[in-house]
């Protein structure tokens, strides 16, 4: 029997976010919408600059002075989180949801040990005994992976590898059991060997908690083996949206099929990356994004296609040729 629909644990609507700069406006998220479910995997996907890490700021609340919200909201829990009283903020943050970025360093404030922020960090919404989130905290960081924790209690950030930098900030972003994990290319800044670490990690705590992860990288490899389903995004807008497996299989967006093209394959040496840049944000997107590297762009490309549903169910792309595209006649 089918699963019963859950209720999303998050859900993003129609998001419209742009910068005021000295040189007018940069539309960085163009109408962007999706659902996460309770203890799901979200990959989003894309190139650098293509509007990631901005929608997560929004997810949390927290938008640069310079961002503008022209439409759209954030809803968890029945309320719009880019709307709510700075009381609420701080405990939504953390509690609700938490932050593991891409460099840890930014995470933690060089002067206080390691130990003792993943203690504040338990102390910032549950009043216990110091010594109680002190226990608490060790517990944590011996849950991460972190050797030895009594004694790395008293380490600064200076002191920790990468690897266990990220392994703390993870500790710190569970200190509080939030529902939502949102991982923003969180192994980006690491050796190959411990990313693949830090990931299994994530994989491990967000299976056995039951929170719901976002995942945000631009590595689909990660994606293939970490995430239930996917978004693509280019230009500010999702372009493809898809359970992880239909992704791979059978993807319904010529950008998609650029990046899963790229990926390195068995006996296939060399790699053929999208040629061309995504565009610049200084205009409103009018028509399809991505017709200028598009090879299959035709006149009907300037005008914007819809998130159209492709067959399959749960399925959606945005291009006017959606469901009649085959990846290897583009390879
Ligand atoms: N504070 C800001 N002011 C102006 N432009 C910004 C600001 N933050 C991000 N941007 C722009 O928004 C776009 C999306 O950025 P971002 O979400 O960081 O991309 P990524 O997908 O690499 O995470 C980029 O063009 C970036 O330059
Ligand atoms: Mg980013």
């Amino acid at each position: 029997m089918a699963d019963m629909p859950s209720k999303p644990l998050l859900s993003v609507e129609n998001l419209h976010i742009r910068f005021k700069t000295g040189s007018g406006y940069i539309y960085a998220v163009n109408g962007v919408s999706f659902t996460i479910e309770p203890g799901t995997v979200l990959g989003i996907v894309g190139e650098s600059g293509c509007g990631k890490s901005v929608t997560a700021f929004a997810l949390l609340g927290l938008l640069p002075e310079n961002a503008e919200v022209p439409e759209g909201q954030v809803i968890y829990q029945g309320r719009n989180v880019l709307a709510l009283p700075p009381s609420q903020r701080a405990s939504y943050r953390g509690k609700d949801i938490a932050l593991i970025s891409q460099d840890p360093l930014t995470g933690f404030n060089p002067v206080y040990s390691i130990g003792d922020q993943i203690r504040e960090a338990v102390l910032a919404h549950n009043r216990c005994p110091k010594p109680e989130a002190e226990k608490k905290a060790v517990a944590l960081m011996k849950q991460v992976g972190i050797p030895d924790p009594e004694n790395r209690y008293k380490n600064y950030p200076h002191e920790f590898s990468g690897g266990m930098r990220q392994r703390a900030m993870i500790a710190m972003a569970l200190a509080n059991e939030p529902k939502l994990l949102l991982a923003d290319e969180p192994t980006t800044a690491l050796d190959v060997t411990i990313q693949a670490q830090v990931l299994d990690l994530l994989s491990r705590l967000q299976r056995e908690r039951g929170m719901g992860m976002i995942l945000i990288t631009h590595d689909l490899g990660v994606v293939a083996q970490m995430c239930d389903q996917v978004l693509v995004m280019y230009a500010g807008q999702v372009v493809e949206q898809a359970p992880v497996e239909q992704l791979f299989e059978d993807p319904q967006h010529p950008y998609t099929i650029g990046l899963l093209n790229s990926l390195p394959r068995p006996g296939l040496k060399r790699l053929s990356p999208i040629p061309g840049q995504p565009p610049r944000l200084a205009e409103k997107i009018s028509g399809c994004s991505f017709r200028p590297r598009c090879p299959l762009a035709q006149e009907i490309c300037a005008t914007m296609p819809d998130l159209l549903e492709v067959s399959a169910a749960e399925h959606y792309a945005r291009c006017h040729f959606a469901g009649q595209l085959h990846r290897q006649a583009l390879a």
